[in-house]
């Protein structure tokens, strides 16, 4: 069996940037509230016709050039989103042709948050059984485009960007060690998109007659959903530290999924990781779902917070509930 390691990664979020404080002008909330509750105090708006695969291809270009890999040496492109920037055809395959990645393969995953985790989970089984050599693997999201601008309790969490790795097969002892999915329908009801397609109603209508006009957008019942995530977290992280054989005090650097610094916190905690161990980005970018690791990523690559042979974990939670780890051994 073959192995996978990252020999790239890359970002891209929009310039515009709208503050907490912008965000009083738009609902009933505060620069204190949000900060003191999320940890995020800005955010990404893509505009002016930004959609998520120009994101992607300014994230994956960055991700490619880092690497000695070329667009047209990819066997497989999979991205990790929500927010396409239509059902058909997929973000992978209009990225493909913005990046001219020719021979390549290329699929969307839909996995809420978790996209990208699950995405990378993906090429990376492509790349061990042999289908693919290079690989690029990319979280990108709008959220924007699908926030309710009504509603206090998630528009102030919410923000759009991209990021993307590139992975190639290696017969090294190196690179990606573990990568453990879970998924739980039970649980869909705290986080679900309403559309126009008519898949759904509304089971808990936020604002009514506001979310009538859009044609799709989201809905959160954020009490549970913390509790639920931080409990998915700490069990995944711990089964997948277990895989890999590698022990918390190993750990160089963990990049979780950046929902709330609360729960970040609360993980760190749980697992006796500290503060100085662990990336966090949602300061400046709140949640870009399944961009937000990527992102994270990538700026610590640029940082200089991974040499080789640090171990790095990242973990996730979303919608679904999906949950995810990756523990992989840095090689760039
Ligand atoms: N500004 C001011 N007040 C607010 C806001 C706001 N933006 N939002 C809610 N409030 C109010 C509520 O109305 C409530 O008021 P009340 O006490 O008078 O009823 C009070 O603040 C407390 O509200 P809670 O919902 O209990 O606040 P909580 O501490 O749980 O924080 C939050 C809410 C931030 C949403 C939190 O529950 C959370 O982060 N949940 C998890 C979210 C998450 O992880 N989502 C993941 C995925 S998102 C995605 O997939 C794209």
């Amino acid at each position: 069996m073959h192995k996978a390691k990252v020999v790239g990664a890359g970002s891209y979020t929009p310039e515009t940037i709208l503050t907490n404080s912008d965000l009083e002008k738009v609902v009933d909330t505060s620069d204190a509230w949000i900060t003191r509750r999320t940890g995020i105090k800005e955010r990404r708006i893509a505009t002016g016709g930004m959609v998520t695969s120009e994101m992607a291809a300014r994230a994956a270009r960055q991700a490619l050039e880092q690497s000695d890999v070329e667009a047209k040496d990819l066997d497989l492109v999979v991205v990790g989103t929500v927010t396409p920037d239509r059902q058909f055809p997929s973000c992978a395959c209009l990225l493909q042709e913005k990046i001219g990645a020719r021979k390549a393969a290329s699929m969307d995953v839909s996995a809420g948050c978790s996209g990208f985790i699950y995405a990378l989970s993906v090429a990376n089984n492509a790349i061990r059984c042999g289908e693919a050599e290079h690989a690029l693997v990319v979280g990108a999201e709008v959220l924007s485009g699908v926030t309710n601008w009504s509603d206090r309790g998630t528009c102030v969490l919410l923000g759009d960007g991209a990021g993307a790795v590139v992975l190639s097969r290696t017969d090294e002892d190196t690179g990606i060690k573990a990568v453990n999915l879970r998924s739980d329908g039970s649980f869909g009801h705290l986080l679900y998109s309403v559309d126009k397609l008519g898949l759904q109603e509304p089971a808990m209508e936020i604002v009514p007659g506001v979310c009538e006009q859009k044609p799709f957008y989201l809905v959160m019942d954020g009490k549970p959903l913390f509790k639920k995530a931080v409990e998915c977290l700490e069990e995944i992280t711990r089964w997948t530290l277990d895989k890999a054989q590698v022990k918390v005090e190993e750990l160089a650097l963990m990049v979780p999924h950046q929902a709330n610094i609360r729960i970040i916190n609360a993980l760190a905690q749980r697992l006796g990781l500290a503060e100085d161990k662990v990336y966090t980005t949602i300061e400046r970018y709140g949640n870009t779902s399944s961009a937000s690791i990527p992102i994270a990523l990538a700026e610590a690559v640029a940082g200089g917070r991974l040499a080789p042979r640090d171990k790095l974990l990242m973990v996730t939670f979303g919608a679904g509930l999906t949950w995810g780890a990756s523990l992989v051994e840095w090689s760039i």
